[in-house]
Formats: structure tokens, sequence, C-alpha cells
């Protein structure tokens, strides 16, 4: 089977700064460089972000090898801790600026995209110890000095922006659920988390409307979409399944697209005391400051069932589990090494979610993938992973997504996580993802079967599969339990 994509189709991989870059030179840290200095065992093999993919130092190579195997566009983010000097003033860090352009012109020297995320997890760590970070509104005005930094400097060259990645992760990982520093349990935290970030990213763009240069520049939000299926079509479950769906996906998706949070959501934060502080000043900025493009990320669809009342959701602090919790849907694939369910047909009912209640905004898969570990399992004799299983998760991912273009959804791009295995939080390098491998030792970067494959496919935005693969897609693979078996 073939399916054409249209031929302008951004071929992509993404990554960030504090994952791929190193601390090099970086002025400040953020809060995963301290949490690393204070407690490094709480990362994987205690690995911390020192050398990340030492991108810092090796951009150029880098960014060629991206080039040798195709891709056409290149996500990473800026890092405030990187850019900004003084973080009262917003003033700029000279080597930093320097680094950014020299970025920014390889990519373009390479007839690369370069697309520029300003947020990746990275509040300086400053920020967080004295104001609270997101928890605070100066942090949000703050943080706008900073974008408009980043427009000013690089708004010429750069078309393509994004303000924030994945801020759901950002209220869940470090006010809900424990896994980014500061690592706090507070509901009430939480939800003003989540207006201030979403305030953050208006300011942001309204910064972006008042000062950036450029007439063809685009600025966007990239969002964790992770669809809520309910365990059942009963009453209970699709009731959870609806706050899910609030919560995770329409908070941030309203808010960035429609210019308001749905009203059913505010209602239940409102009846359950936690809802955020706002101004009438600063919903109606919200209002005015909507994004242009949308950046979908997407690996795992989210399996609801109404929740069970004697879990521990109840008993302490206000968490949104308390309407849903997880289900583990019988016959599932699963990717075993990272835990997560793989169901590529979500991406086609994100494309019409899109289309029909969303007004068909411009959008792009900006990150899918497959983490698996131990990799070297893969090694061939001519020393290339062999990641068929990498090969087609993608090219399965790209059958729906291809129906929901078919459709009429306007879907422009697919990025992969990550052009070369990076670091993670608390994965650190657990989980690779890369087309291209990462020796952490030595530096050393190979290509794995899945850049070589992509690359045909990069060149000539033809999807190349085979049949059963489409065809059979629900009835293949169900008793799998481990990645390489998935072929
Ligand atoms: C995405 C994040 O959600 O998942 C990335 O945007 C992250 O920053 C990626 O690295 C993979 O996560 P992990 O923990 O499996 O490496």
């Amino acid at each position: 089977m073939k399916i054409d994509f249209p031929k302008d189709f951004w071929w992509g991989a993404a990554t960030s700064g504090p994952q791929s870059e190193g601390r090099f030179n970086k002025r400040h840290a953020n809060v995963f460089d301290y949490w690393y200095e204070i407690e490094p065992a709480a990362f994987y093999d205690q690995v911390g972000p020192d050398t990340a993919s030492n991108f810092y130092n090796s951009f150029k190579e880098d960014i060629a090898m991206m080039k040798e195997i195709g891709l056409n566009s290149f996500r990473t983010s800026i890092q405030w801790t990187r850019l900004i000097d003084d973080l009262e003033e917003g003033t700029v860090n000279e080597d930093a600026v320097r680094f950014y352009n020299a970025v920014i012109d390889e990519c373009l020297a390479q007839e690369m995209r370069p697309v520029m995320n300003l947020f990746h997890f990275d509040m300086p760590i400053e920020l967080q110890h004295k104001y609270g970070g997101w928890e605070s509104k100066h942090v949000v005005d703050l943080y706008a000095k900073f974008a408009a930094q980043c427009f000013r400097l690089f708004g010429d060259r750069v078309t393509d922006w994004f303000t924030f990645n994945e801020p759901l992760v950002v209220v869940d990982g470090a006010y809900l659920y424990q896994f980014h520093y500061p690592n706090i349990v507070d509901g009430k935290k939480a939800v003003q988390v989540a207006f201030n970030i979403a305030l953050a990213s208006a300011k942001a763009i309204a910064a972006f409307r008042d000062t950036n240069p450029n007439p063809a520049g685009r600025i966007g939000i990239i969002l964790n979409l992770t669809p809520s299926y309910p365990a059942t079509e009963k009453q209970d479950d699709l009731v959870a399944a609806r706050f899910a769906d609030l919560w995770m996906n329409e908070m941030f998706l309203d808010a960035a697209v429609k210019g308001k949070f749905p009203q059913e959501l505010t209602d239940t934060l409102m009846q359950d005391g936690v809802l955020w502080q706002a101004t009438e000043g600063e919903l109606e900025l919200i209002a005015k400051n909507t994004i242009d493009v949308l950046g979908v990320n997407f690996y795992h669809p989210n399996r609801v069932q109404r929740p069970d009342v004697s879990s521990d959701s109840l008993a302490v602090d206000w968490l949104p589990t308390k309407y849903f919790d997880g289900f583990a849907m019988p016959g599932r694939r699963m990717n075993v090494d990272k835990g997560w369910e793989i169901y590529p047909q979500a991406m086609y009912d994100i494309a019409l979610n899109i289309r029909d209640n969303y007004g068909n905004i411009p959008w792009f898969v900006s990150e899918n993938g497959m983490g698996v570990s131990n990799e070297e399992r893969y090694l061939n004799e001519e020393g290339v992973i062999e990641d068929d299983y990498r090969i087609q998760f993608i090219q399965e991912h790209l059958y729906w997504i291809s129906k929901g273009i078919a459709e009429g959804s306007n879907c422009f791009g697919y990025h992969l996580w990550t052009p070369i295995d990076c670091w993670s939080w608390g994965n650190a390098y657990r989980n690779r993802y890369g087309f291209i491998s990462n020796n952490i030792h030595t530096q050393v970067k190979t290509i794995k079967k899945s850049g070589h494959w992509f690359k045909g496919l990069a060149e000539t935005s033809i999807l190349e599969m085979p049949d059963w693969l489409a065809t059979k897609w629900d009835t293949i693979g169900l008793e799998l339990e481990t990645a390489q078996t998935m072929i």
C-alpha cells in the first residue's frame, strides 16, 4: 500500500534544549538541574542533564545527521535559563544569543525549518524558590518578557513558534502526582498553575503580535492530547471519561484555540472550591490571544472508568482523579518497556476532533514515538540498531493521520520524538526514542534503521506500508507483550 502525503508536509523530529544541550556555559539552573544536584538518586541510573546529548558543542554535526535522514524541520526549545542573564530585567546572555543564532542559521543552511518552543518544563530554580514558579503571576510576566526577547532576537528567521510544551505535565508532575520538582501534592495550587500557564501563553502570544518582525511568523502551543475512551458505555464510565477529557484535553485546548475554558470544567472546579483566581482583564487577554497553529503530542490513549470510591484520591487533597480512574484495556497492545498502550487509531480521532470542534485549525503531530530500553539488543553486524518496531509504529500512526487528512483535517506535519536519543527528566536515558542512537559515554551517534527508512519517506512524501498493517491493524499484535515482537 502507498499513501501520498502533501508535498510540503513537515517531516521532522523534536527535542528540547534541556534534554539535548547539556549545561555548558548556562547561567542559571532549571528545576531539573537543581533537583539532580540535590537528589541524583531520583534520576534513572543517577544520570543527570549535565552533558545530555552534547548539542551545545555538537549541534553542527547533529544537524548534519538530521539532514542525512531527510528531516525538513526540527523542533527544539530556547532555554530561559540560558538566554536570560538577569531574570527580573530580562537582559540577554551574549553567548546564548550566539549559540541560538548559530543553531538557527545552521538549520536554515541545511534547508531545515527551525521550530522553536519557549518552555519545556524548565522553570529557572531561582524563580521557583523565590516566587513558587508558575504559582506566581509575577513569573508569568517574567516569562512574557523572555518570550519577547526571543521574538526580537530570532523572529527574523524563525517563523514557527510555540509557547509551551505539554503544560498539563507541569501541573500533573509538579503539583499532583509527584514526578517533577517541586513534587508538591496540592490540588488548589495545581489548578492555579494551570490557569497561570494558560495566561502566560496568551501573554507570550500578545508579545508576539506586538514585537515579531516577520509577517510569515505564526505561533501556537504544543499539547499532549490523550483521547479518553470509556471502559464501557455505562453512565458512570461515560461521566468519568467526560471529566478526564475536560481536564486532560479541553482545559488547555479550549483556552488556546477558543480563548475560554470549558464552562463544565470551571463549574466543577468552583463547586469543589478549587477554582483559580482570575481577573476580568486576564480572561479578556486569554480570549484575545488565541493560537494560529496547534502542536499535538500523542503517545497513548487514555482508557477511563468510573473512580474507585475507596481510592486514595478521595482521602487526600483535591485530585482530578476523584472523577476518573485508569483502566487496562483487555487485549491491549503494549510497549511494555515504557508501559504505554499502543493505539494508533487515536490519531484519527484526534484529527476529526480538531476538524469538527476546533475550527479545523492547522495542526501537526509535534511528538509521537516509541521509547524502548536497551536497544543494543537489536544491533546488527554493521553496528546499526534494527528498530523495525519503531518503523511499524510510525507507519501505523501515519496511516491513521492520512485518513484524517483525507477526511479534511488540516494536519501539516509529523515529528517523531526524537531525532537523537536524548536525556529525559526522571527517566534519563532509559527509554530511547531517536532515529539516531547516542552512546552517552562517548557521544558517538549512529543512524538507526528507522532513520534510514524515514529518509525515503521524507524525500518522497509517500508512505509505503504492508497492506496487512492497515487492514488488520486491530487484530494484529493483541497478544504481544514486547516491543520487538510487534512485527
Ligand atoms: C514527552 C515530553 O511527553 O515525552 C518529552 O515532551 C519526553 O520531554 C518524552 O522526553 C518521553 O518521555 P520519557 O520519560 O519516556 O523519556
